[in-house]
């Protein structure tokens, strides 16, 4: 059960309060919170929303009223974070609004503050590559297995861990990713063990689990099995604006250690500017998301439902099991449903493509095994029109593609920052292997990098990367054209 105190928004109702009043608003930003000033804007966005934003330091929302600001007391700001800390069981909470991208940026930083060598998954989102590049930390990577049939990796274990740990005891924290991109939890409980054991805390990139441990019948969060620092999207599970995010800092003596440090990167990397509008959304989705159990129960119950169907079905098939089966995976999470199209005679792609094209159906993501669908934590879904659709697909029509399986990992030549701020030049992509690559690569969706800046171009991970930009869904982030032409590869 909640404490009452849940049902407060305190950011949220501050920024409600000045839009009660008729300011004549002689600050940023220029549409000065008029319609008139910026119709087309308003439009879109709704009066409302430019009534609302406010910039930072604004009295009333950053001080403690707008009649009347006290300093030393706690902002509406600081109340909300701190609700957002209790609900989650965090020892402290930082709302950000550069999504887990700039979490990770912020972590990365953090973990340089604290040693040069870090112990890190490699199947980490790009951001995370970015940010050791930036600060120049060596990374141990540690591999996970690869789930060659759904085209993706899971989690490492604690074993994986342990073993870096003692291979390279000055490592100064370990990082790593759960739940994954297809919902998959790691055993965040063992690692963090593994990882206290050697002194060091545990940073968990937990941007697909900011829903985790707000209501009894979702799996734990991480910052409740131990974890130090913990960098989630509030808008992909728990309902806030697009780009809002939270940092989360555990308790016990690792994260104690780290608070200050945290909290000094966090001002280092935050806007002047944050948005309002963000950080009110991840205020008011705490709220719902916390005090409306029985929303949860219902978006709970339509993902249940759809899970059925797949039991039922013999043409798609619920890749639950499968994940589970994983050695790195203890649970997952139930509102990631994986669903194996291959039964049906169609890629995952394809679905995906015709769900869109014929139906306005669109899924989180597709490989050319499955389709992966989200469910908002409190956003039941409407099942019949899904499963109207789903089993409506033509079986064998388009052609299904071949899977191309996930390339192996290619060898290294030099650290990530020393080939990032290398000179480099574009070489045509049949040039490209045995080249050093100077950008990270990663096939988006899931955004994890498949080469790192300093590692040498296989033609392996070419091939793949350039079918994945071919592919009706596929982007690479990092590319230097759309359909990867060219790569950026270390002057020689
Ligand atoms: C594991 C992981 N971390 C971080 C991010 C970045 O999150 P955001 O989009 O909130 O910046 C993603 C995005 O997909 C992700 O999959």
């Amino acid at each position: 059960m909640f404490a009452p105190r849940q049902f407060e928004t305190p950011y949220a109702d501050a920024l409600r309060s000045l839009a009660e009043h008729d300011w004549q608003r002689l600050h940023v930003p220029a549409h000065q919170g008029r319609a008139e000033n910026a119709p087309g804007l308003a439009q879109l966005v709704g009066a409302e929303a430019l009534g609302i934003d406010v910039p930072m330091l604004f009295s009333g929302v950053d001080q403690v009223t707008w009649q009347l600001a006290a300093p030393g007391r706690a902002t509406p700001l600081m109340r909300a974070q701190e609700l957002a800390a209790e609900a989650r069981g965090a020892r402290r909470v930082w709302f950000l609004t550069n999504g887990s991208s700039g979490g990770n940026h912020i972590a990365t930083t953090v973990a340089r503050g604290l040693g040069t060598e870090l112990v890190v998954q490699r199947s980490v989102h790009s951001s995370v590559i970015d940010g050791l590049t930036r600060v120049g930390l060596s990374p141990h990577f540690v591999h996970g297995t690869l789930d060659a049939e759904l085209g993706s990796s899971h989690g490492v274990t604690a074993a994986q861990v342990e073993e870096a740990l003692v291979e390279h005891p000055a490592s100064a924290a370990v990082y790593i990713v759960s739940p994954s991109y297809f919902g998959a939890i790691a055993d965040v409980e063992a690692i963090a063990e593994a990882a206290h054991a050697h002194g060091v805390p545990l940073i968990v990139d937990e941007a697909w689990g900011s829903h985790l441990g707000l209501h009894p019948d979702l799996p734990v969060n991480a910052v409740r099995l131990g974890a130090d620092l913990l960098i989630s999207s509030t808008h992909k599970g728990a309902g806030s604006l697009t780009q809002s995010a939270v940092l989360e800092l555990g308790h016990g003596e690792h994260a104690g250690r780290i608070e200050t440090l945290v909290d000094r990167v966090v001002r280092s990397y935050q806007s002047t500017s944050s948005s309002a509008l963000l950080l009110a959304s991840i205020d008011e989705a705490r709220r719902f998301i916390v005090t409306r159990p029985d929303v949860v129960e219902r978006a709970l119950r339509s993902a249940q439902e759809i899970r059925g169907l797949l039991h039922e079905d013999h043409r798609f098939q619920d890749a639950t099991p499968d994940i589970l089966a994983y050695p790195d995976v203890v649970a997952v999470d139930p509102f990631k449903i994986a669903i194996d199209t291959r039964g049906a005679g169609i890629t995952g792609h394809a679905a995906q493509h015709l769900l869109l094209r014929d139906h306005r159906i669109y899924c989180e993501l597709s490989t050319p095994s499955a389709l992966l669908l989200l469910i908002g934590a409190t956003s039941p879904v409407d099942v019949g029109r899904f499963w109207e659709a789903l089993t409506s697909l033509p079986r064998a029509e388009p052609q299904p593609e071949r899977s191309f399986p996930l390339p192996s990992a290619c060898s290294r030549a030099m650290g990530l920052d020393e080939a990032f701020f290398a000179p480099v030049e574009a070489v045509p992509y049949d040039r490209a292997p045995g080249r050093v690559s100077a950008d990270s690569l990663a096939a988006y969706p899931p955004g994890v990098p498949n080469v790192l800046p300093g590692e040498i171009l296989s033609e392996e991970v070419v091939s793949f990367l350039r079918r994945t930009a071919a592919s009706p869904t596929g982007y690479v982030r990092g590319a230097v054209d759309a359909e990867l032409r060219t790569f950026r590869v270390v002057a020689q």
